[in-house]
């Protein structure tokens, strides 16, 4: 793999592909963390003094151009986080784009539209990611989020510019590399929200690799149900139970709900009850892990000297089903263990407990980082390392 340490960039045009896909609330950008994890790279390369072009998706916009997904409030966001102006362009191709690059000094940022709003993004179509990589000399692959994509800005684009991984490309594979080669012990995973499908390697990887695993969300649910436990009408994903097999849901080290807040209603507006897992009645939903679960989770974390969580303990965004997620997050923050957190929901909730600068990592990968650890491998890594543009 090559870094950008190994290049000198002086007056390059550098296209730097970042995931800034940032969560969105009444028109404004709820955490820019994100846009803030590139600023290490940013200011890099602005000491080397390179022409800075960004280049991000936003959404999925699928291929048109979506008027409320352009990437201006972004670019607002950037230029104030970078104290310079941030000259934002309405395409990511053609001459417009050619020409206002051609303008660029030293140390200046150029931001290309959302690079979704081309059909031939998703579709990794070589006409595309020649169009983008005709705009600079040198290509940075700073959008771990998106690294698991073959997509024209991510994979596409290295059989025509030469290219390396960005700053913050490199910290999340080396934090990732730690949690799989260098656990310290006990190492505690957890593991919840839902899309068991993105999860299921990495369960199984860990219940080889770390001491404890701890489940829940509508992935406990699953797991419930696959054992053959009634769970009344609670979210499942009862396609997965082919890949559950591979799963030895009896191993030890895999800690699952005792005890559940049930209700029929997940708007939090009916009653909810505690109830062992096993008892909640037909009509019933399990929306959050129950206080006993609570009480044996938060001992596991206690003890634990490395912790890696992913997906919330419940529906925690409806105040009534928070308990579970909220208490497991004080639990982590108060632990010894060396803390590292991905995926948008489990961000947001510490975000909202303002907890997040208690991690020791917060990565910016959600289905990256879970196919990283399961998986070994993303699809933008493996471009890179295999490209041979001379
Ligand atoms: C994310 O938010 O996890 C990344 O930006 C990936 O987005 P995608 O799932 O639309 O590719």
């Amino acid at each position: 793999m090559k870094y950008l340490r190994d290049f000198g960039l002086k007056n390059q045009r550098v296209l730097l592909r970042v995931d800034f896909n940032v969560p969105i609330e009444n028109s404004q950008i709820a955490n820019d963390f994100r846009i803030r994890a590139i600023l290490p790279t940013i200011e890099y390369l602005k000491k080397q003094q390179a022409k800075i072009i960004v280049a991000t998706h936003f959404g999925r916009p699928n291929g048109k151009v979506v008027e409320n997904l352009r990437v201006d409030l972004i670019g607002q966001r950037l230029a104030k986080l970078t104290k310079q102006p941030v000259i934002k362009l309405d395409e990511t191709i053609g001459v417009k784009v050619e020409k206002a690059v051609s303008l660029m000094k030293s140390s200046d940022i150029v931001m290309l539209e959302n690079v979704q709003f081309h059909p031939g993004e998703r579709k990794n179509d070589p006409a595309y990611a020649k169009s983008l990589a005709k705009l600079a000399d040198f290509f940075v692959l700073d959008a771990f989020g998106q690294a698991h994509r073959d997509y024209a800005s991510i994979t596409g684009i290295h059989k025509y510019l030469p290219g390396c991984a960005g700053l913050l490309l490199e910290k999340e594979i080396a934090m990732m590399d730690k949690v799989l080669n260098e656990p310290r012990r006990p190492l505690v995973v957890i593991i919840g929200g839902a899309k068991m499908a993105t999860k299921t390697s990495m369960i199984k990887k860990f219940l080889a690799s770390a001491d404890d695993i701890i489940l829940g969300g509508a992935l406990a649910n699953t797991v419930l149900w696959a054992k053959g436990i009634a769970i009344g009408k609670s979210v499942v994903e009862k396609e997965m139970s082919n890949k559950l097999e591979a799963i030895n849901l009896t191993n030890n080290k895999l800690h699952i709900p005792v005890d559940a807040v049930a209700s029929i209603d997940r708007s939090g507006q009916a009653p909810n009850r505690v109830a062992p897992v096993g008892k909640t009645n037909k009509d019933e939903m399990i929306l959050d892990i129950g206080p006993d679960t609570i009480r044996l989770y938060a001992d596991v974390i206690k003890q634990a000297k490395m912790v890696l969580w992913n997906g919330p303990m419940g529906l925690f965004e409806v105040d009534a089903f928070a308990s579970g997620t909220n208490e497991v997050a004080e639990a982590v923050v108060k632990s010894e263990a060396f803390t590292v957190i991905g995926g948008g929901d489990t961000i947001s909730c510490l975000a909202g407990l303002d907890l997040l600068d208690k991690i020791d990592h917060v990565s910016t990968g959600g289905g990256a980082m879970l196919q990283y650890l399961g998986d070994g491998n993303l699809e933008g890594l493996e471009a890179l390392a295999s490209s041979n543009y001379k």
